[in-house]
């Protein structure tokens, strides 16, 4: 082969190659770190914080009392959907009928007493004090942090809360920033 054939052929190699080889990266990337740990039961964000516009604090109840912003229990969801089957919401062309697999899910956690074991998607280490109720009540949103949680159909972790982090955000808003504040 002359000189620029073996570089066209070389060229065509790369060409029918490289999308392969990029397939096949971005399949393993995804498949074993960006992937989302599945929740035991679907519960989507963006249905109820953003369709439905239901209030953050209506399930975190304990974002303005505490240190935990708690998660409802199975009781609270069943509260609210065993009213959805059937029923028209206030906007009549909302059409609001929850689905029956939904109804039967949540009924059978209700009644055999089961609570929805959810994985957590922020863990922080025991060493460490996060009182939500200092940041809200300082004036904080929720978004600030957790971004926007209300377009999400599966939350993920928008911000790794790591020292530099809080530490830097103290000094910006002039939070203390003692070693105690954060660590017992
Ligand atoms: C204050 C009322 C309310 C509470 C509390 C509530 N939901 Fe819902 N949920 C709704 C409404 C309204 C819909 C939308 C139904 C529709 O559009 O047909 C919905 C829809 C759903 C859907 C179906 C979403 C879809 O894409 O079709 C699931 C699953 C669900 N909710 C699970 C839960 C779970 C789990 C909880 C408790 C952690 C919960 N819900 C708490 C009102 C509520
Ligand atoms: C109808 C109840 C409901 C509403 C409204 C709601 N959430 Fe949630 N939220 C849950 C449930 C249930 C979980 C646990 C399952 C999951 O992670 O999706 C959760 C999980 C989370 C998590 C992850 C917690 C963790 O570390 O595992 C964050 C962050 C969060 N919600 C923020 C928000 C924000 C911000 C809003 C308002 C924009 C909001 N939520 C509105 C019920 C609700
Ligand atoms: C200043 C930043 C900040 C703000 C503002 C904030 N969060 Fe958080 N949130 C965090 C951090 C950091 C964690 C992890 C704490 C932990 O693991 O103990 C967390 C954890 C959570 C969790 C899961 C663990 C738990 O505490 O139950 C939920 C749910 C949550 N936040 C909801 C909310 C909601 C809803 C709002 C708004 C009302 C909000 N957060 C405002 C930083 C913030
Ligand atoms: C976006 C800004 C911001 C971030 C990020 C943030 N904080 Fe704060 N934090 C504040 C503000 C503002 C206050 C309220 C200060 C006050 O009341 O004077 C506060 C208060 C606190 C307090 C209570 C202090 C007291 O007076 O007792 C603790 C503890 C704390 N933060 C820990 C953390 C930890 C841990 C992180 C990271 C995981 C963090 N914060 C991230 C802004 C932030
Ligand atoms: C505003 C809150 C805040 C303050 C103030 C703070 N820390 Fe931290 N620190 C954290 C958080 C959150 C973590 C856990 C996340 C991480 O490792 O970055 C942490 C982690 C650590 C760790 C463990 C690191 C590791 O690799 O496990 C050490 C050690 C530490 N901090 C020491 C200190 C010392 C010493 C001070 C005072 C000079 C201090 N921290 C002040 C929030 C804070």
């Amino acid at each position: 082969m002359a000189p620029e054939q073996r570089l066209l052929a070389s060229i065509r190699t790369i060409v029918l190659i490289a999308p392969v080889a990029l397939m096949i990266t971005f399949f393993a990337v995804y498949k074993f770190s960006w992937r989302v740990k599945e929740q035991p039961f679907p519960f989507p964000h963006n249905v109820h914080a953003g369709t439905r516009q239901i209030d953050c604090k209506y399930c975190h109840r304990g974002t303005d009392k505490g240190y935990m912003a708690g998660v409802p229990s199975v009781s609270d969801c069943w509260a609210c959907h065993q009213n959805l089957m059937g029923k028209s919401s206030v906007d009549p062309n909302a059409n609001v009928i929850d689905r029956p697999d939904v109804q039967r899910l949540l009924k059978d956690y209700v009644e055999t007493k089961k609570e929805i074991k959810w994985y957590k998607v922020y863990d922080m280490p025991e060493h460490v004090k996060f009182p939500h109720k200092a940041h809200i009540n300082a004036g904080l949103q929720c978004v600030e942090c957790h971004g926007k949680v209300e377009d999400m159909k599966v939350v993920t972790m928008n911000q790794v809360p790591h020292m530099g982090w809080c530490v830097g955000c103290h000094r910006q808003k002039n939070a203390p920033t003692d070693c105690t504040v954060c660590h017992n």
